[in-house]
């Protein structure tokens, strides 16, 4: 056995020994030292994460290429610091209505709050990942928004989000406006948001609600109509429009469907009343849709004509009092607006905080305020809005495109006490 022989068995060996517990538990492959490319001569389209699972403990890391791109290059990956890399395959499909592949794998059994280089391959260049911490005793900061297309506006504002270094970024729908049959567009926003929400070597991930423009047609239609939106986002979306994600005990987030490819009322509606009961005692909840319940620039319509909204004003708000929602983030009018913390469509100090309106890259005058009580802001601007919990305080703050802060308010924890 020559020197290099020798020092690889030894680093196979030590690997083997060091992973052998993990490699029983999570089916991960250990013991195999990469030489990684000193140049990188590859690098993958519209690499991106997101979540399916607990992001405390798990990673998805999807991209998108030619069938023969990924066969070479499963994800590396290993602890920052560490030399104990993993390598993880991938689940493979068809990006709809092309002859690309998406490429997804799922990291599992990572630990909270733990940085994490990793490739695609050994000839691309080094990324990085978070893991969510296990507890919020540190500060937990995200950005959201919605309605976001490609073009300059919405790269702005994708570069804004990332300056926050958030640890991800909720996009609530409208996402690229590929209207469930243009590829291109779907792929651009994509590369787009790979592109430009980094923050230095670190990817933030992007989780996401449906909207109209996901979906041919819009509204009432099936899964099959929304190709692009589930392609990517079937793992936390695997049968409904609709899912849960629990970060350890202290955050939830619930993402809803106005109508695209689930109906407001019946299942999903039976769902969310579940959803929100078993997570009762989580201390930060927050609901994403896509339709507003309280529109900025749509019609909120009248008992006679029901307006924009009015499916979830009538099945879903009593819900989210009944189980103090802190806040329910919401798109679609292209405008930014804050409502009044709101019980049953009334200004209350005890109610629930409704904030959008998806101006992340689409923009339109909002209605007169004067005929719209339950509007704290609104404004014609880009925005895109940090979230930050601290303790038992939720600040939310909008920033608009100049990067100015425009807005901010505060929610508190739920305590239990605020039964609507
Ligand atoms: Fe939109
Ligand atoms: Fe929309």
């Amino acid at each position: 056995m020559n020197n290099l022989d020798r020092r690889r068995f030894l680093q196979s060996a030590s690997l083997a020994l060091a992973g052998g517990y993990a490699q029983a538990v999570f089916g991960k492959t250990l013991g195999e030292m990469p030489t990684f490319a000193q140049r990188p001569t590859f690098k993958p389209t519209a690499l991106f994460l997101t979540w399916q699972r607990d992001p405390t403990t798990t990673m998805t890391i999807q991209w998108i290429g030619s069938e023969t791109d990924a066969a070479q290059r499963p994800v590396w990956y290993a602890r920052k610091g560490s030399q104990l890399w993993r390598k993880q395959e991938y689940s493979t499909r068809r990006f709809p209505i092309s002859d690309h592949w998406i490429f997804r794998a799922e990291l599992t059994g990572l630990e909270p709050g733990e940085d994490y280089n990793f490739r695609i391959g050994t000839d691309s260049s080094e990324q990085q990942f978070r893991t969510m911490p296990a507890k919020d005793t540190n500060p937990i900061q995200f950005v959201s928004g919605g309605d976001s297309g490609t073009g300059a506006a919405p790269r702005h504002s994708n570069r804004l989000a990332a300056a926050q270094s958030p640890d991800f970024v909720i996009l609530g729908g409208d996402l690229a406006y590929e209207d469930g049959e243009h590829p291109d567009r779907f792929l651009e926003f994509l590369d787009n948001y790979s592109n430009d929400c980094r923050d230095g070597q670190r990817l933030i991930p992007m989780v996401a609600c449906i909207g109209n423009h996901e979906v041919v047609g819009g509204y009432e239609e099936g899964r099959t109509q929304a190709p692009f939106f589930y392609s990517v986002f079937d793992g936390l979306f695997p049968d409904t429009g609709y899912a849960a994600l629990d970060f350890g005990q202290y955050m939830s987030l619930v993402f809803l469907d106005t109508n695209h490819t689930s109906p407001i009322d019946g299942a999903q509606t039976d769902w969310l009343a579940r959803t929100l009961k078993e997570r009762e005692d989580c201390p930060n909840v927050f609901a994403i849709n896509h339709v507003p319940a309280y529109p900025s620039h749509r019609a909120f319509g009248t008992v006679d004509q029901p307006g924009t909204g009015a499916g979830n004003r009538k099945h879903w708000v009593p819900l989210f009092e009944r189980y103090n929602v802190d806040a329910v983030l919401e798109h679609h009018d292209h405008t930014y607006k804050r409502t009044h913390p709101l019980l049953d469509g009334r200004p209350n100090e005890k109610g629930v905080l409704y904030l959008g309106d998806g101006s992340w890259g689409k923009i339109r005058k909002p209605t007169d305020m004067d005929n719209r009580p339950y509007l704290a802001v609104a404004a014609e601007s880009y925005h895109v809005s940090v979230h930050r919990i601290e303790g038992r305080q939720q600040f939310h703050v909008a920033l608009s495109d100049a990067g100015r802060v425009v807005d901010v308010c505060t929610s508190t924890k739920r305590g239990g006490t605020r039964r609507g």
